[in-house]
């Protein structure tokens, strides 16, 4: 039986990340994954395909609403949905595949099956149990479910079941206005269902910046999804295929009632830790169900944990970052992860990015800042390409002029982001920006403009 220096657990963007970095560095390293192909949630069930169907939904809208206008005429294109998921499930494999070929690129060993630690210093699968060093946790997380609502993947649905339904809804709930259920709930709704969403709080998106959340509810709105704000769900009943769910008004306490073909549930994830073996071994965690870590160290000598299973956004580049940063203090390295410079994007269209803090966490700070705002509406390249919608707003320290969070809702923001995030890695007054030269005509000028409206205020607006 092989001895390793490093053995993952868990092949998602956080242990497959770090088992190439630890083997880049010299580790003898292996991975544990259980799943019939690599890359963990984000890959098989997560991000990637519902990136294709996103992709896929929006095209299908740009026929329906901008072809016409362009001079591009003829009947918009009709969906086969069955070739849909072909297609999503051709993306999954390209990704899946990528990863194997990187694993054996890099001589990194997948032991197939699931993990378990009998002790620290060996890693369980099957009958076999190897010898390592060191083990890094990266187990992931899964749906949360909510009391009265059991999910069977074909009408209560989670992320997972609701990227593989048999046919498009006529009339889809939502519960949750989080991440996932806007940008699933966005597919379904470009591909004709008629979706509500059912939030718990007066707001969608919680934690966002508030202007940020009444535009995006707005454009979502007029897209044609409806909202049922401050309603907590009791439970739902499936009879003949059709679901009924149940809530309550916050406001009153009015109980109602809503039918529909598809339910997605969207309320959370939490860390998945299950088999592992960790409460045996008298690993710490935290209340929530994550292990508990100190620079990802556990409290048990020679086992760490990353990404959704200890604390923090359940992001994979927040994942992946750690994985990298374990990897390299395993080797004796400096890793480290800036918390404060992690974006979260969602998906739908347009798109949402924030990076740092929100205005909301400044005032709640007492922290002095000014706020330099552009629109769409003045970018040449958006409004050529029908995507005027939105607007990037950068927040700024008021005396030192150093940027503290940006925020946008607009075409590519999940792209335009990461000018601002190294800006802020590095420091960055809202001024480097504003004089550093931007190309015409692009997006990207209305990053720049925001920033000249931290200062002397934007040229076109
Ligand atoms: P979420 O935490 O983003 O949103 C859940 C929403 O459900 C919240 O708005 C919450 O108030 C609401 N809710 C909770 N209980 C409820 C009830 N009983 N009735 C009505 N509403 C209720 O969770 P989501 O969307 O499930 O995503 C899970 C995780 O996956 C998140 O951490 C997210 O960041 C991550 N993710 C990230 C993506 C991205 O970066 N683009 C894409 C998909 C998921």
């Amino acid at each position: 039986m092989a001895s390793y220096d490093l053995i993952v657990i868990g092949s998602g963007p956080g242990g497959y990340v770090c088992a190439i970095r630890a083997a880049q560095l010299g580790m003898k390293v292996a991975c544990v994954e259980g799943r019939e192909t690599l890359g963990g949630t984000c890959l098989n069930v997560g991000c990637i395909p519902s990136k294709a169907l996103l992709h896929a939904s929006h095209q299908l809208h740009e026929a329906e609403h901008n072809f016409a206008k362009m001079g591009l005429k003829g009947k918009a294109p009709s969906v086969d949905w069955k070739q849909m998921l072909t297609y999503k499930g051709e993306t999954i494999e390209a990704n899946t595949k990528g990863i194997e070929f990187l694993f054996k690129k890099n001589k990194v060993d997948w032991i197939k099956g699931w993990a378990s630690i009998p002790a620290a210093g060996q890693v369980k699968v099957g009958d076999e149990v190897h010898e390592t060093k060191n083990i890094v946790i990266a187990s992931g997380s899964e749906v949360a479910t909510l009391p009265g609502v059991e999910i069977d993947e074909k009408t209560v649905v989670s992320s997972t079941g609701a990227l593989e339904l048999a046919k498009i809804p006529k009339e889809m709930v939502v519960i949750g206005a989080g991440v996932i259920g806007l940008e699933l709930g966005s597919v379904y709704s470009r591909l004709g269902a008629s979706v509500q969403v059912i939030e718990f709080l007066d707001v969608i998106t919680p934690g966002m910046d508030a202007e940020v959340q009444k535009t995006f509810q707005r454009t979502l709105k007029k897209q044609g999804l409806t909202f049922t704000m401050g309603a907590a769900v009791q439970g739902v009943t499936v009879k003949g295929g059709k679901a009924t769910v149940t809530y309550k008004l916050r406001k009153d306490d009015s109980e109602h009632e809503v039918k529909a073909d598809t339910v997605l549930v969207a309320t959370g994830r939490r860390p998945y830790t299950d088999g592992l073996g960790l409460a045996e071994l008298g690993v710490e965690m935290e209340e929530r169900g994550q292990i508990k870590t100190n620079g990802y160290a556990t409290n048990v000598a020679g086992i760490y944990a990353i990404g959704d299973a200890i604390t923090g956004p359940m992001l994979a580049h927040k994942a992946e970052d750690e994985g990298m940063a374990v990897a390299e203090i395993l080797a004796g390295q400096k890793g480290h992860v800036n918390y404060d410079v992690i974006p979260g994007v969602i998906y739908t269209h347009p798109e949402v990015a924030n990076v740092g803090a929100t205005e909301e966490q400044l005032k709640e700070a007492g922290r002095a800042y000014k706020v330099g705002k552009f629109s769409f509406m003045g970018n040449g390249r958006a409004k050529a390409n029908f995507a005027a919608d939105g607007f990037v707003k950068i927040l700024a320290d008021k005396t030192t002029d150093r940027i503290l969070g940006a925020h946008i809702i607009g075409p590519m923001a999940g792209d335009l982001i990461h000018e601002i995030c190294v800006a802020m890695e590095f420091g960055a007054a809202a001024e480097d920006l504003a004089r550093t030269c931007h190309a015409h005509p692009t997006y990207s000028e209305a990053v720049r403009e925001a920033a000249l409206a931290c200062g002397d205020g934007p040229i076109h607006s």
